[in-house]
């Protein structure tokens, strides 16, 4: 039976899961284990990593790449290399220049791009522009996408914040126009005088500022995130943060996963220590996060790698919360 969600403010059904939270905390793993339980529902389900220990590919027994691969019954999974992805976007904004800038300002082009690629923020950017892309694909190819997120706040602001956004593609545009208008001068300079009408790169730069438009307002209605943390000091704090950020940006939040509970052991004056604090923050936890619903998951005494020990793990996850409208 799936769980009904009144948390949207339009009565969409959940398309996309994020999973974000502290390195270390369960992100992959609980993202992994959550796309197997929605296939498990029967929905074609994608999984979109940017993990860069290529732990996805290790949990699902299955060697990914930069595009969906088959891996499961209804699942599909990738795993994105940011640096790599970065690279390719900043080349495919030069294949763009270069159609339209003339020899002469090419080195100076080449030089700026280059910087560009190391650039903060740049690959942001670049996962941001793939991230809306997919998410074009749900519906259609996929039901549902579930996405592992890096652990950085700069995502979770380049994904919601639409000033940012906003201001990023009116600069690339704004550059763009500086580009035409040097292109004139040198075209009357050379006695040519037809303008560039057709101006495809401008183009290209609306259609992306739509597709981020677009994203944006389907974070906010179809989107649920959910934050994993751990019974610990920092992460409850983390959380805190990040749900104050969430709202901020309009972003729903689903269930908290509390991952990596110690079992209680009696035998052991350590494991008890441990077992005393562990309760001490899961009781703040629960009235700090009042209104949240919580998932506990327990710890397992080995790290979870591989398919039969992630579907172990996903068997103890609670039935995905899919407001169904
Ligand atoms: N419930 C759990 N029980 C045992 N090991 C876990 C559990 N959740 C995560 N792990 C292990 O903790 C490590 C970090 O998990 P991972 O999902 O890669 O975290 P993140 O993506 O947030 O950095 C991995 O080795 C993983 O196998
Ligand atoms: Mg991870």
């Amino acid at each position: 039976m799936l769980l009904m969600a009144a948390k949207h403010a339009h009565d969409e059904p959940t398309r996309f899961f994020l999973f974000g939270g502290k390195g270390g905390v369960g992100k992959t793993t609980l993202a992994a284990a959550h796309a197997l339980r929605l296939a498990a529902g029967g929905d074609r389900v994608l999984l979109v990593s940017t993990d860069p220990a290529h732990s996805v590919s290790d949990l699902l027994d299955t060697r990914l790449g930069d595009e969906p691969t088959p891996a499961g019954d209804n699942l599909w999974a990738m795993e994105i290399d940011p640096t790599a992805d970065a690279e390719r976007y900043v080349e495919s904004i030069r294949e763009d220049a270069r159609e339209a800038v003339s020899k002469a300002v090419l080195p100076a082009l080449d030089r700026h791009l280059k910087l560009a690629v190391q650039a903060p923020g740049t690959a942001e950017s670049a996962l941001f522009d793939r991230f809306t892309r997919l998410m074009d694909s749900a519906p259609g190819d996929y039901d549902r996408i579930v996405f592992d997120t890096a652990p950085t706040g700069h995502t979770l602001r380049l994904l919601t914040l639409p000033s940012m956004l906003g201001a990023w593609v009116e600069g690339l545009a704004g550059q763009r126009a500086k580009v035409n208008r040097l292109q004139g001068m040198w075209r009357s300079m050379a006695g040519v005088s037809e303008p560039d009408r057709d101006d495809r790169v401008l183009s290209r730069l609306r259609q992306r500022a739509d597709r981020f438009t677009r994203a944006r307002q389907r974070l906010h209605r179809e989107a649920l995130f959910h934050p994993v943390l751990l019974a610990e000091r920092l992460p409850i704090e983390e959380t805190v943060r990040l749900i104050d950020q969430l709202g901020e940006a309009g972003i729903p939040v689903g269930e908290l996963f509390v991952n990596r509970l110690w079992p209680a052991d009696t035998q052991s004056a350590f494991v008890a220590e441990r077992v005393a604090q562990q309760d001490e923050y899961l009781a703040e936890i629960r009235e700090r996060f009042a209104k949240r619903t919580l998932v506990e998951v327990a710890q397992s005494a080995r790290d979870i790698v591989g398919r039969a020990q992630l579907d172990k793990l996903a068997e103890r996850l609670p039935e995905p919360t899919i407001a169904t409208g």
